[in-house]
């Protein structure tokens, strides 16, 4: 084992307690789920189409499900997307397209009814929109 030094240590005929030791510390990989950095996006995005999505301080990048919706095919996926109703009504699931938006659908009827104007900023709801039958890679 590595004797960590302090200022502590230092001081002539003083010893480190045995409870002020370091011990190895273990930390759990993040999840796919959790993992925003560039590599993770790089491979997702090799070869297969993805969108790149935002929910308040979270971005997912879900790679596109022919006519699957972004919600089942994000929470398939391992994403924790916030969602209630699963019908277009609370507005929960609403998240921020950032890249890929051509691999969904026209917006629903429900989705304009639900986000008016946002949809313009690029405001969807992941459980209305779906991905196109045929995806452009
Ligand atoms: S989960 Fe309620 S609108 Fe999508």
């Amino acid at each position: 084992m590595r004797k960590q030094l302090t200022v502590g240590s230092l001081i002539t005929g003083r010893s480190i307690p045995t409870t002020l030791q370091t011990t190895p510390i273990h930390t759990k990989p993040a999840s796919p789920a959790n993992r925003t950095d560039s590599r993770s996006a790089a491979r997702l995005q090799g070869g297969q189409a993805s969108v790149r999505v935002k929910q308040r301080d979270q971005v997912f990048h879900v790679h596109a499900v022919p006519r699957e919706t972004l919600l089942s095919a994000a929470l398939a996926q391992g994403y924790p997307v916030a969602y209630k109703c699963q019908q277009g009504h609370c507005g929960k699931c609403t998240v921020q397209l950032m890249e890929g938006g051509s691999c969904l659908s026209s917006p629903t009827g429900q989705e304009q009814q639900k986000l008016g104007s946002k949809l313009t900023q690029g405001y969807r709801l992941a459980c209305q929109s779906t991905f196109r039958s045929t995806i452009q890679k």
